[in-house]
C-alpha cells in the first residue's frame, strides 16, 4: 500500500464522540430542529433569525468540544502518509482542522470540507467567505452591502471542490468511508466513483449504513477505535 493514492470521506460519526450530535438521531431531529426548517435555503429566506440562531448556536458549541484519537488517527496519517491523500470531511465542525493544527507543519492540512464550516461566514451577495467565530444573527453587512449567512452547503446547493474531489476519486487506489450514513448525495455516490477508478473501498461505521452493500469491506465500530487501527497499520514499516 505504500504510496497509494488515498481518498477518505468523514460524516458526523467521526464527532460523535467529541459530544457533536450526528444529523440522524434516533428521533430523526438534527437537534430538535427538522433538517427543512434550518438548512435549506428556503428556510433562510423564511426565518433568516431562526436559522442564523440555530448556527450561532451550533457554532458556540464548537468551544465546548475536543477532537477525539479519530481525528488524530487522521491527522498522523495527514503528517506521515507519503502517497496523495485528500480528506473530505461532510463535517462543518472544526475538528479535523483542530487536530491536524501543529501536527502536519506549516502547510495546510490535506482536508477539504464539501459542505461548508461553522467558523466561517459567507456573503449571500458576493459570495465572500470570511473566518468567524462570534455570533452572525446582528453581524455588520460585508463590505459589499450583502448579508453575511453561515457558509453552510444547504440542501439544493453544490458541496464545495467537487472538481478536486471527483478527480481525486477519478485516480485513487484505496477509498475509505468513515461515519457517515450514506444518505446525502453527491457524497453517497464516492463509493461508486471509487470502484470505477478501480479502488479497493473501505467503510469504517458503528453501524451498518444505506451505502454499506457498496464496499468491498465494512468494519463495525467506534470510530475512536477503528480510525487508529486502520491508521497504524497503514503507517506500520
Ligand atoms: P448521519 O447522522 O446521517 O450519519 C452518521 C453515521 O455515523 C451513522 O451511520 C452512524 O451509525 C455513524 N456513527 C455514529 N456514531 C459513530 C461512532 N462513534 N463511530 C463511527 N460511526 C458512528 O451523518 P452524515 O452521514 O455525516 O449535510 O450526514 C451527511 C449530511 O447530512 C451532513 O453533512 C449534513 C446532513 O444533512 C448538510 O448539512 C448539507
Amino acid at each position: 500500500m505504500t504510496g497509494a493514492r488515498i481518498v477518505v470521506l468523514t460524516g458526523a460519526g467521526v464527532s460523535a464522540e467529541s459530544g457533536v450530535p450526528t444529523f440522524r438521531g434516533p428521533d430523526g431531529l438534527w437537534e430538535g430542529h427538522r433538517v427543512e426548517d434550518v438548512a435549506t435555503p428556503e428556510a433562510y429566506a423564511r426565518d433568516p433569525v431562526l436559522v442564523q440562531r440555530f448556527y450561532d448556536a451550533r457554532r458556540a458549541a464548537l468551544g465546548r468540544v475536543a477532537p477525539n484519537a479519530a481525528h488524530h488517527a487522521l491527522a498522523r496519517l495527514d503528517r506521515d502518509w507519503p502517497g496523495d491523500l485528500l480528506i473530505v470531511t461532510q463535517n462543518v465542525d472544526d475538528l479535523h482542522d483542530r487536530a491536524a493544527a501543529g501536527v502536519v507543519g506549516d502547510r495546510p492540512p490535506r482536508l477539504l470540507h464539501m459542505h461548508g464550516e461553522l467558523r466561517s461566514a459567507l456573503c449571500g451577495r458576493c459570495n465572500a467567505r470570511a473566518p468567524w467565530s462570534g455570533d452572525l444573527v446582528a453581524a455588520d453587512p460585508c463590505d459589499c452591502g450583502g448579508r453575511l449567512r453561515p457558509d453552510i452547503v444547504w440542501f439544493g446547493e453544490m458541496p464545495y471542490a467537487m472538481d478536486r474531489i471527483e478527480a481525486a476519486l477519478a485516480t485513487c487506489d484505496l477509498f475509505v468511508s468513515i461515519g457517515t450514513s450514506g444518505n446525502v448525495y453527491p457524497a453517497a455516490g464516492f463509493v461508486d466513483l471509487a470502484h470505477r477508478a478501480g479502488a479497493a473501498t473501505l467503510e469504517l461505521n458503528l453501524d451498518a449504513s444505506a451505502g454499506s452493500a457498496a464496499f468491498d469491506e465494512s468494519r463495525r465500530g467506534p470510530a475512536s477505535v477503528l480510525v487508529p487501527a486502520w491508521v497504524d497499520a497503514l503507517l506500520a514499516p
